[in-house]
This record gives C-alpha cells, structure tokens and sequence, in this order.
C-alpha cells in the first residue's frame, strides 16, 4: 500500500485491502457522523466512504462534539472486519485528530439531497458530494483517456493560444482582452478608442478556437491535437453552453474528410471505452442516479436506456453517416415538420439545423448517433473544403443522443484560390489571414480536422442533466462567481 504524508493510506487503497487488524491511518472528511459512534469518512480516492467506529468512552467528549459532517479528520487505528452490515471492513479508532471543524449551524452540505441549483451556488464545496466527486473523477479519467489515445495514435499535443489577435473563425462572439483603463481609454483623433495603446497594440480576444493555428503544426509536425479552454460570449442560456469550455480539436495532414469521420468516431468510442473500464464503480452510482431522474420524469420522455447502456451502444454500434440533403429530406417530411411542431418549420434545402432538428434525428428518427456531412456553403466556415457542386463543403457534424452536437469539423481548403474566394464572399479581410493562406503558398496540402466539446462528452458520459454540473466552476452570462 502506498503510505503518504504522516504515513496515511488512501481510502481506495485500503478498502482493496484485507483487513486483518493492522494499524492504518487515513485522512478524509467527515461525509456522516451517527450514534456518537459511526464516522463516514471519505477521501476523494473513491466514491466508498470507510466507516470509522469510535467508542465513546475512550474519547473525550468534547472532541466527539467537534466531528460533524465535513469535518477534516485523521483517524488512526485497527483495520479489521466489519462488526456490522452495509460494510466489510472499518476501522476502530485508536487516534483522533480533528485538522478542521465545520459548523453544523453554517456549513451548506448537510446529509440530505440538495438540489444541484442550490449546490452551484456552493460550487467550492459541492465535490464534497457522491455525485460530483462521482462526475468530477471521471471527468479526469476522460481527460487522461483523450490524451492516451491521441499519443497511441501517434498525434503530438499542441498548446495553442488563448489570446488571439484574429477572429478569424467567426464561430461567435467572443470576449475582448484589454489592459486599457475602462473608465479612461486612450481616444484616437476620431474619438475611437486607440486600440495601438493597448498592451498588444491591437484588439485582442480569447479564442473561440484553437484550430487555425493547429493547422499550421498539423502542416509540420503531420498529426496533432489541442486540448484547451475556449471562450464564446454568446448569450446562450441552455443546458449545452458554457462561455468557457474546454475543446479537444485534432487536426491531421493527409486526412479527408473520410478519414477525419472515422478517426472521430474511434476516438469517441476509445475514450468511452477507457472510462467503462476505470471508472466502473462511479459510473454505476451515476447510473443509478441517471435511472432514478429517469423515472421521476413522464413516462414517453424517459430515456429507454440506463446510463451504462447507454455508453455501451456507443461504443458497439457503427454511427450513422448521412448527409445533409438526405437529413434536410427526412427533416421535410417528418411528422412534427408537417404538423408544424417544430419551431423552425423546415422548408427548402440550404435551411440552418436547429437542436430540435438534430435531436429528431438521432432520438426518433436513427435512434443512434449520426455524423451529418457535406453541408452548404453558406451555413459553414470559410475554411471548410468546397465540393465539386460548388453549393456544399467537406464539413462533418457529429450529433449525439441527448446532447446533439459533439463534435463539428471539415475536410480544410487547401487550394489557395479557392480559399481567398471564400474569404472574399464572407466578407473577412484577407490581410488578417496572412498566416493562414500562405500554409497554402508553401507544401499545401490536403487536411482535415474537428472539435469536440469537453464538457459535452462529459455531459454524455455521466448522464447529468446540466452542462454547469460537469464543469468545476461554470461561467455562464451573469455567472462567473468563485
Ligand atoms: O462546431 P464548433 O464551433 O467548431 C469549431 O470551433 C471548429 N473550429 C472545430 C474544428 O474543426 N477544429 O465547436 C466544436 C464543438 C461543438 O461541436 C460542441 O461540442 C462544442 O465545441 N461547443 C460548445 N460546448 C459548450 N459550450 C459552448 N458554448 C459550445 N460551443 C461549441
Ligand atoms: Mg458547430
């Protein structure tokens, strides 16, 4: 067992461990206190808390009054086999010591269920709960599962910035940098704020993004992956946006947009798989909770899989590839277009997706994941590939179950004429992408990529219900407390 500071053993490590007496110490908090007698303590190794008995009488009664839920603790002891049910092993305190109390009268996380909106208040104590110690683990073991498979996969990992002086993917609007004094900005002689004051000399922004410039280690170093937060400052108040959000964006030379699809989908699938794999005991609590929020819910909205069902039909079933004329066809003439149950009724071809749209898709219509592709033109990026039709490009989005859009990505335009055509029809000033066309001047060549929102897949992966649940602290419009 692995002894750390002060010779304490984690909770996970012991409880694989059998008890034949031998003395331990453990250090956690103190999740219930019964009877003056059972301590539920719990670590954050695992999801298990170790019960610790106390004999009353051995302890001064004053020390006893000072253990109370949440509590820090280091308890030493017998480890042995448990006396009674619920648990197979405990520990009978010897040694108490009390690092820090918590208040009973002030601290918020009692042993009762608190709603999750009362508990985003409490964000800085709220992974002291089962449930987000639960998600936030497994959150970690996603983000170790992405940077597994891409360096298996031989991809190389880029840090690429966060301050970009370009808004050149007009993903959204995004948030301004600035060290310039609000109140007293610097006027230019038209009375504009002058921007070349500011501390880069220009306007700055966070990244929507991390993609442009992947590509141009993609065009040198053949397959990377960035895996960084990203900012977008729409005013989306829904259960799928975050302004600040983590995004995984491969980016790979010599890849299709075929290529790019499949690559997409092992990897979803991968990380799935090394979550099923590492983190079964956590999952199968979430499950239980997914299940439990289930059922509480009418019976035709609830879900016809539990949450472990649910991550294994991804991961053994094939996604469906459609394309966007195909979708744009069953979109027409499904049930709630004609009956006008949709809120964006469906008319022609070349018509924007709406959630609604995409969630009819793969809920009631494949009932399976589905990577949308070849979409037109004019309700894409400038960089994505143009088709031989000249109407559609090589863009591919992946919706999902419950979450819709996961991943949304594109074959690039590799032809510098083409591309500065596009350029030119968006309205973007060529100037600002010097950069980016001359990848196509020198060793262009073809390169797809995509972006997979983090929190989406952890959102998928632990059946919550809220994007604000899988992040440790979520900013929101209005919220960027802690
Ligand atoms: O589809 P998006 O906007 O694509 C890009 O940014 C491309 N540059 C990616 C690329 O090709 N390298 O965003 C990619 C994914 C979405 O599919 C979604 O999962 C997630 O990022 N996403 C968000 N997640 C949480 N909150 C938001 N506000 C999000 N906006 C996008
Ligand atoms: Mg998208």
């Amino acid at each position: 067992m692995h002894q750390i500071f002060n010779m304490s053993v984690k909770i996970k490590a012991l409880l694989e461990t059998a008890p034949e007496g031998q003395k331990v110490t453990v250090q956690g908090w103190v999740r219930t206190f019964r009877a003056n007698r059972f301590i539920a303590l719990n670590d954050g190794s695992t999801l298990g808390n170790l019960q610790c008995v106390v004999d009353f009488e051995d302890f001064d009664e004053a020390l006893l009054k000072e253990v109370s839920t949440g509590a820090a603790l280091k308890v030493t002891g017998r480890y042995i086999e448990s006396q009674g049910k619920g648990q197979t092993a405990e520990i009978q305190v010897e040694d108490l010591l009390i690092y820090g109390t918590a208040d009973p009268e002030s601290y918020p996380i009692q042993p009762k269920k608190h709603s999750f909106e009362f508990l985003r208040e409490k964000a800085h104590l709220r992974v002291r709960t089962a449930t987000f110690s639960a998600v936030m683990r497994v959150r970690a073991a996603l983000s170790f599962g992405v940077h597994k498979f891409f360096r298996e996969e031989g991809f190389h990992y880029v840090n690429t910035p966060i301050i970009t002086g370009s808004d050149a993917e007009g993903a959204g609007e995004m948030f301004r940098v600035s060290a310039l004094d609000a109140k007293n900005p610097p006027l230019d002689e038209n009375g504009n704020v002058d921007v070349t004051q500011d501390f880069f000399g220009k306007e700055t922004h966070l990244t929507v993004s991390g993609q442009l410039e992947a590509e141009t280690y993609a065009m040198g170093l053949g397959e990377v992956y960035t895996f960084g937060p990203t900012f977008r400052a729409e005013n989306s108040n829904t259960t799928r946006h975050l302004a600040e959000f983590w995004m995984i964006e491969p980016e790979m030379a010599f890849f299709d947009l075929n290529d790019n699809m499949d690559l997409a989908e092992k990897f979803i699938k991968s990380v799935l798989t090394y979550a099923l794999e590492n983190c079964q005991e956590d999952l199968t609590f979430l499950d239980e909770r997914y299940t439990q929020e289930e059922n509480s819910k009418p019976k035709l909205e609830r879900s016809e899989m539990g949450l472990l069902e649910k991550i294994q039909f991804i991961v053994d079933n094939d996604f469906k590839r459609v394309s966007y004329t195909e979708a744009i066809d069953i979109l027409r003439n499904s049930k709630p277009n004609k009956k006008k149950k949709f809120k964006y009724i469906i008319e022609e071809w070349g018509a924007d997706l709406q959630s609604e749209h995409e969630r009819y898709l793969v809920e009631k219509h494949f009932k399976t994941p589905v990577i949308l592709f070849d979409y037109p033109a004019k309700i894409k990026a400038f960089y994505m590939r143009m088709n031989e039709d000249g109407k559609t490009v090589r863009a591919m989005d992946i919706l999902f179950p419950g979450i819709g859009e996961m991943v949304g990505g594109s074959q690039r335009e590799e032809r510098l004429d083409v591309l500065k055509e596009r350029i030119k029809a968006m309205g973007i000033e060529e100037e600002e992408l010097w950069w980016y066309l001359d990848l196509r001047r020198f060793g262009s060549a073809p390169h797809s990529g995509f972006g997979l929102g983090f929190e989406r897949l952890v959102l998928f992966a632990t059946g919550m219900g809220n994007i604000r649940d899988v992040i440790p602290f979520p900013r929101t419009p209005q919220n960027a407390s802690f």
